[in-house]
């Protein structure tokens, strides 16, 4: 039996900027963000929006085709949580009129925590094939205005379906950890925003990145030439490009510049539009990889780099499923991009500060946008929210 994910969907917030609206409120040169960091757009969530409308939208798109008959497991990956207590998993699951027999968790390590919800599915298939397991991973990646960070924020959610013979991607056994505990980007409980040591945290990811590589081979992983392509977690899309460099560099490889590259610039089209999306980054990478790479992947190898600060990290691969092509959503996606509302700079500042501006008081959001599920406000300290159908 093989197990691995079955379907993947993708959702992103409903407003967008345009970082060239950054760099002249900065007064700088927009290459620094288009070319250095590799980024042009961070998706920015509207007042009625958060990472249970943006992952409400992605798990629906897997019930709509799936229906959720067999998943009794739902995993809710993300380090943005809008409670201390209560899963964001279990808002999900009401608004997506989910069966009551079904266990909901929300797991948090920084941007790691959706791989290791991989991880804890595989091992409840395992143990009874016919279970299925929904993962949902969505994150509002925020960094306090005018600081190094600001131009890595985004937000985006996938949701993935964990199952016996899957159809997209076999996730092989083989993997390899590593864990430090390193203060390189963290959230304290009283600050809406992370606090990131930048320079120390491109480092750590890159040490993270061989450590986790080095114990794959100690556990009897393949060798790199028999990965086809590759998938990292994306802060930045530059960030994929240096340690995709820095693993060839470990290895030896004497691949030139154009052949690394064409190993991951598929993976990095959607994160380079959606911004950092902490959790979900690496997977919108996959579904990237899957719609955007002009070769035929089927029975391919995919290696996987997951990163989250703090830090925890795995390498891991996985085979691509024939037929894959027929299980993609790339219009539709496309058009989750394009659709976007831009923002000027002033209202993407105005929503930045809207935040923390209502912390602690009931509120009304505002009906701005017009996907699927949205976020109404607060009332007794509870977040209500409303399904479109
Ligand atoms: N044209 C083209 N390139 C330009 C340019 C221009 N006009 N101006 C500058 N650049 C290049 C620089 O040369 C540099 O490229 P290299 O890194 O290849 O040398 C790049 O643009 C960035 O410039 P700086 O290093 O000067 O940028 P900075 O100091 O302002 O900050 C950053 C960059 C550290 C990534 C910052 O954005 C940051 O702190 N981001 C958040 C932290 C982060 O994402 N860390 C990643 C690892 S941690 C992780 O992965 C977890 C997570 O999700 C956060």
């Amino acid at each position: 039996m093989t197990i691995g994910i079955s379907d993947l969907a993708f959702a992103t917030a409903h407003r967008v900027l345009d970082l060239q609206q950054l760099a002249d409120h900065q007064g700088i040169d927009v290459g620094k963000y288009y070319i250095g960091i590799g980024q042009s757009e961070m998706s920015i969530p509207a007042a009625d929006e958060d990472i249970v409308t943006m992952g409400a939208q992605a798990a629906a798109q897997i019930l709509a085709r799936h229906g959720a008959d067999g998943i009794r497991t739902l995993l809710f990956a993300t380090e943005s949580g809008i409670d201390q207590s209560k899963s964001a998993g279990v808002f999900v699951h009401g608004l997506l009129g989910m069966g009551a027999h079904c266990r909901v968790v929300e797991l948090k390590q920084a941007c790691y925590s959706a791989t290791a919800a991989l991880q804890f599915a595989l091992g409840i298939v395992a143990r009874d094939a016919s279970e299925k397991v929904l993962v949902i991973a969505s994150d509002v990646a925020r960094y306090a205005l005018d600081t190094s960070g600001e131009p890595t924020q985004g937000a985006a959610a996938v949701a993935f379906l964990v199952t016996a013979d899957p159809a997209l991607l076999e996730v092989e056994p083989v993997t390899g950890v590593h864990t430090d505990d390193i203060h390189d980007f963290w959230r304290p409980n009283y600050l809406s925003t992370a606090l990131v040591d930048g320079k120390y945290s491109l480092a750590a990811y890159l040490g993270a990145l061989e450590a986790a590589w080095g114990e794959y081979q100690a556990r009897g992983g393949v060798a790199f030439d028999e990965i086809a392509r590759f998938c990292y977690h994306q802060p930045f899309t530059k960030m994929a490009v240096k340690a995709h460099d820095r693993l060839c560099r470990i290895v030896g490889s004497d691949l030139d510049r154009d052949q690394r590259r064409a190993q991951i610039d598929a993976s990095l089209e959607l994160n380079r539009r959606t911004g950092n999306s902490y959790t979900a980054s690496i997977y919108v990478g996959l579904l990237s990889l899957l719609e955007r790479d002009p070769d035929e992947l089927a029975g391919r190898r995919i290696g996987f780099f997951s990163y989250g600060s703090g830090s925890v990290s795995e390498f891991f691969t996985g085979i691509v499923q024939p037929g894959y092509r027929d299980l993609l959503r790339t219009a539709a996606d496309a058009a989750s991009l394009d659709d976007r509302r831009p923002i000027d700079y002033p209202r993407y500042r105005a929503l930045h500060e809207s935040v923390d501006a209502v912390q602690g008081s009931d509120y009304e959001t505002a009906a701005e946008t017009s996907g699927p599920f949205r976020f109404a406000g607060v009332v007794d300290h509870v977040r209500r929210y409303q399904r479109r159908d």
